[in-house]
């Protein structure tokens, strides 16, 4: 059986497909896509919109190429309805829709968040972990329990991404956002050595980073064009925020009794971030699992798993009801899967 995915929630047009052989084995057989860039500020949800439908077309042939496959010979359709961009989401619900209309296939309606801690389980082949979903839409921190994630902190304000992408835009560094693979956040943390103090702020399992970012730049706004001084601000910035990310994942590690640490969403290819969590579960003796920066950030593959998951439980929705949720939270959605723990 062959499941294609689409994704289109935010910046990225994506498609994958994954195949299932009926009882437990499940490949990835493609994964493209293409990203909207601004060419200045964040993301314009009307342009991003436009970029997802001129590349549609282009992509959803590559992913079909890849996988030596027709349209004819996909079995079933899956789509991220939400939570997302509701121009960019529309795109992505419209070719879906249509494909399965067409060629009278399911059609698979999947969470966005919830296809990026499936992707993770999968690859690192994880039952049950303490969730750290870190992205730029996102910043939570989630466990499994009687059918459904359950979120047990997460930012008060902005997201981790959100807040790096903001303070690199103002202080001039972005766009772009992301260099060879490395956030301008990383690149501009190599030019400091010393720590400067900024506001740390968990609140029980939750996080806030307004504070921070407010701070940051109002210092940053005084020094910019010295380079190490901004150098050190970056660094200082980024060791603050991810150190708060470990505290609230520790907190649920020891507070579930859970052995496994997963790390999910667009900024889980950070390094930085990586090691201070892997170094933490090790404290715990809980193994630690990453995702690869192909499947961190946003992909069809996911889509197209966790449509298959969805699928084989009986999930599926009619083309006309399939209605897109841009604040489909993590939380509501049931996941018959799941229901054993
Ligand atoms: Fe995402």
């Amino acid at each position: 059986m062959y499941v294609l995915g689409i994704e289109s929630t935010s910046h990225t047009f994506g498609v994958g497909i994954v195949e299932y052989d009926g009882k437990d084995r499940v490949r990835i057989l493609s994964n493209v896509s293409d990203q909207y860039k601004p060419l200045s500020g964040g993301i314009h949800p009307r342009e991003a919109a436009i970029h997802h439908t001129r590349i549609a077309p282009l992509i959803l042939k590559k992913a079909l190429k890849e996988a030596s496959l027709s349209l004819r010979e996909i079995d079933v359709y899956a789509i991220a309805l939400g939570p997302g961009l509701g121009p960019c989401l529309r795109v992505g619900a419209s070719i879906a829709r249509f494909l399965a209309s067409y060629y009278k296939k399911p059609l698979i309606p999947v969470n966005h968040a919830v296809a990026h801690i499936e992707i993770g389980k999968f690859i690192n082949k994880f039952k049950d972990p303490v969730v750290l979903y870190v992205s730029g839409g996102n910043t939570l921190v989630a466990v499994q329990r009687k059918s459904r994630y359950r979120v047990l902190g997460e930012t008060l304000d902005i997201p981790l991404g959100n807040m790096f992408d903001t303070f690199t835009r103002e202080i001039g560094l972005a766009p772009p956002y992301v260099v060879d693979g490395k956030h301008k956040i990383d690149i501009c943390a190599e030019w400091g050595s010393e720590f400067i103090s900024l506001p740390y702020t968990v609140k029980g399992s939750d996080l806030s980073f307004s504070g921070l970012l407010t701070a940051a730049l109002n210092l940053a706004r005084k020094h910019i064009g010295n380079k190490e001084m901004i150098g050190n601000i970056c660094l200082s910035v980024r060791e603050i925020a991810f150190n708060m990310l470990v505290e609230v994942t520790e907190r649920a590690l020891v507070l579930t009794r859970k052995h496994e640490v997963l790390l999910v969403g667009g900024v889980a290819s950070n390094r930085c971030l990586r090691t201070k969590l892997e170094t933490m579960a090790k404290h715990h003796k809980s193994t630690y699992g990453g995702t690869p920066i192909e499947y961190a950030g946003d992909n069809g593959a996911m889509i197209a798993y966790t449509g298959l998951l969805a699928y084989i439980h009986g999930i599926a929705v009619k083309p006309e009801d399939a209605f897109i949720r841009q604040r489909w939270r993590v939380d509501e959605v049931d996941l018959p899967w799941l229901k054993n723990y």
